[in-house]
């Protein structure tokens, strides 16, 4: 299905997310013919650009892509291409992009829809979302044409009680279903394919709970340190808030949630929804025992040396930012009650790779001799690979070929690239296209933002503390602070190298 004809807006159109993610994926899905050719795309940002400086700067960006037939494409897709300046607190920046939207509509054909993508920094959302408003840019929502729709970058808010207020914000202007929120997790192929890994199949679901499953550990875990002049930002969020809040949670709902009766939108948001009001509600004392907090010293990276947190641009010298965090959590429901469910993710650690590990109870008996040195023993383990390497593996234990009763584990490995010959499509491709064509399925509603803050909030609290300790420190291109093995302390289980 291709969706209506459109206008798609972006604001803070001359930043990173603009040039690396949002026009390379609407340049994909023009190419692939997923783009209404009624489509035009209206950047918004401070500069003083014209439509051909704007043009000429995407051609610059998108030139380096390595589409072959882009000479040939280029000039069609830069058409749709338009630029309007101005401040994001300036009324009559808004009364040009209405005049400029309303002649569009004219020679474009959009027939007043129109997606506004919020890709600027968050103290701006509200700003923006109330001139959208007053301009008349947004029109009281209603499912049929012409409609508009909002799309929001996180952070959504610092912590529980600001997420609160950003939703009061824009509800105030926007009615739910017309405001969609962003965790690009979400619009990875291979997060997706949890669920139909779980729901599509007969075979995993019956033992998807707490009967057979000992532990679930989900790793994100990042090479990358500040990169790209993004200390100053991370400096005040840390990895709770950048990752934890959103990315993790997000992937733990896809691992724990229930089925739901269809794909519909509201039911799967349902489910999703319900493993976060399953999280524990943790004292400071239940934080200092089942959350690490670590950041990283100065170290190397693939035999190349790295600085410390403290020395990247932007960060204070006396930050006590996180730069990573490992959690055991358990969900009060039925099917997990007790389980742990360890989470991890990092700056600055050895490799980029995340993934979730289900490890599964060993067998009632031990019949055979297991050579193994993982914590697992003969346990089997599946591995579902977000990235990279995407895909999934099953390990289970094979007899030692002419032994009589030794066992060595080895794996059945699906990996995606192989199956499908095409490497997995960009998140925002799916993301953007989805929200043209009005399903919020893979976007996060306000309930679901409120209770992972919900759950965060407890250890930024506890964090907060006089007497709570500082970060641990890492050194950079390990797999993090040694306190973090404490977690497990007890358990069957250890971190995974990865
Ligand atoms: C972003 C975080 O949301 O996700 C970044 O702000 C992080 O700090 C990034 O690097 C990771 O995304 P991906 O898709 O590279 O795993």
């Amino acid at each position: 299905r291709v969706p209506d004809p459109c206008a798609v807006v972006l604001f803070g159109a001359t930043g990173d997310l603009t040039h690396r993610k949002l026009v390379p994926a609407l340049y994909h899905l023009a190419r692939g013919g997923n783009l209404p050719s009624e489509c035009a795309i209206v950047g918004v940002a401070r500069r003083d650009w014209t439509d051909e400086q704007f043009r000429g700067e995407l051609e610059k960006s998108l030139s380096k892509n390595g589409d072959p037939d882009f000479a040939e494409f280029w000039p069609q897709f830069a058409t749709r291409l338009a630029f309007v300046s101005g401040t994001f607190d300036d009324p009559t920046a808004y009364t040009r992009l209405k005049e400029r939207l309303d002649q569009l509509d004219v020679s474009h054909g959009t027939r007043g829809n129109r997606l506004y993508y919020l890709a600027v920094a968050p103290e701006f959302f509200s700003t923006i979302i109330e001139h959208l408003g007053h301009a008349g840019l947004v029109y009281p929502s209603r499912q049929e044409a012409p409609w508009s729709r909002v799309v929001i970058e996180k952070p959504f808010g610092h912590d529980l009680a600001s997420a609160r207020e950003l939703n009061r914000d824009i509800t105030s202007v926007l009615d739910e279903s017309q405001v969609y929120r962003i965790d690009h997790y979400l619009g990875k192929e291979t997060v997706q394919n949890i669920l139909a890994l779980r729901f599509g199949n007969a075979i995993f679901e019956p033992i998807w709970n707490r009967r057979y499953v000992e532990s679930v550990q989900i790793t994100v875990s990042e090479e990358l340190g500040m990169a790209g002049g993004r200390g100053g930002y991370y400096d005040n969020s840390g990895a709770l808030r950048d990752m934890v809040q959103n990315h993790l949670m997000q992937l733990l709902c896809l691992v724990a949630m229930e089925a739901p009766v269809d794909l519909s939108a509201d039911a799967v948001r349902n489910e999703r929804v319900k493993v976060l009001e399953a999280l524990p509600h943790w004292t400071p004392e239940d934080v200092a025992k089942n959350v690490v907090r670590g950041q990283y010293v100065a170290g190397s990276i693939e035999g190349k040396e790295v600085p410390g947190y403290h020395d990247e641009k932007g960060v204070k010298p006396d930050s006590q930012t996180e730069t990573y965090v490992a959690l055991r959590t358990t969900l009060n429901n039925w099917r997990w009650a007790g389980v742990p469910f360890y989470l991890r993710t990092g700056k600055r650690l050895p490799k980029r790779a995340s993934e979730i590990a289900i490890q599964f109870r060993q067998p009632p008996t031990t019949l055979f001799e297991v050579d193994s040195e993982e914590a697992g023993g003969a346990a089997n383990l599946l591995v579902l690979r977000i990235q990279p390497n995407e895909g999934a593996s099953l390990a289970f234990q094979a007899k030692v070929p002419a032994s009589r009763r030794r066992l060595q584990e080895v794996r059945m490995d699906f990996r995606y690239g192989t199956a499908f010959a095409v490497p997995p499509p960009e998140a925002y491709e799916r993301l953007l296209l989805d929200v043209m064509l009005g399903d919020p399925t893979l976007y996060t509603r306000t309930d679901a933002v409120e209770s992972a803050w919900r759950f965060c909030d407890a250890i930024l609290d506890a964090w907060a503390r006089p007497d709570a300790p500082p970060p641990a420190p890492y050194v950079a291109g390990s797999w993090g602070p040694e306190a973090a093995d404490a977690l497990m302390a007890g358990e069957q289980s250890r971190w995974r190298r990865l």
